[in-house]
């Protein structure tokens, strides 16, 4: 055989490694960054996000909701990889099951229970019920979700992400909420057309 095929060949495999171990937001040449034309921070406003103050006083909210603290609405997370979210799960309502494609996520229940589980990608299912105080780990990129079962108490919880753009991708509304066509989504669920378009009007009701 062609040695240096065979270089080449662990040469690859060396750098996907490399990739794998340092899997996160790429690293960044200066201290932080600062969107396009737009002068050096004056001081350390930059680096607050004050978006969560409002949740404070807030009424709980009636459906399950998410509140991001990431690049979008904290430009100065971009390159630090790094960011939050705020989960507030009324009594009997669910985080539909998802994946973040870019990070892990480090769930702190600070409220109430829950019931939160993710997948393998084995399809081995591992679960726990949550109590307050207590914190979980998603692998990243694996799908999982949060059940608040408790009848009565809503539950909150904050995420920490290991990159400052997470991204999430709903299996619903990727599956059933997109544009996939019916036909290529029954075949791949070896069911019929009729059951995919019923899975699909609940998703666009
Ligand atoms: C389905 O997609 C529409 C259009 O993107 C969106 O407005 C709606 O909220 C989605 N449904 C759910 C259940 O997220």
């Amino acid at each position: 055989m062609n040695k240096n095929i065979l270089l080449i060949a662990a040469l690859a495999l060396v750098l996907a490694l490399v990739q794998i171990s340092m899997a996160g937001d790429p690293d960044i040449l200066t201290d932080f960054i600062v969107p396009l034309n737009t002068p050096p921070p004056a001081d350390g406003g930059f680096f607050t996000f004050t978006g969560f103050r409002a949740l404070v006083t807030a009424p709980f909210p009636p459906t399950f909701k998410v509140f991001k603290a990431g690049m979008e609405q904290f430009p100065a997370l971009n390159g630090q990889s790094v960011s939050y979210a705020v989960l507030m799960y009324p009594s009997g309502t669910v985080n539909p099951v998802h994946t973040h494609p870019r990070s892990a996520e480090l769930l702190f229940l600070v409220q109430g229970s829950l019931e939160v589980g993710f997948v393998d990608s084995t399809n081995k299912l591992y679960t726990q019920s949550l109590q307050q105080g207590d914190v979980f780990v998603f692998p990243k990129g694996l799908v999982h979700f949060q059940y608040n079962a408790d009848a009565k108490n809503p539950a909150v919880a904050i995420s920490a992400f290991g990159s400052a753009n997470a991204g999430t991708v709903s299996l619903p509304n990727t599956l059933f909420n997109s544009t996939i066509d019916d036909t290529v989504l029954a075949l791949s669920f070896k069911t019929d057309v009729a059951t995919i378009q019923k899975l699909k009007a609940g998703l666009h009701g």
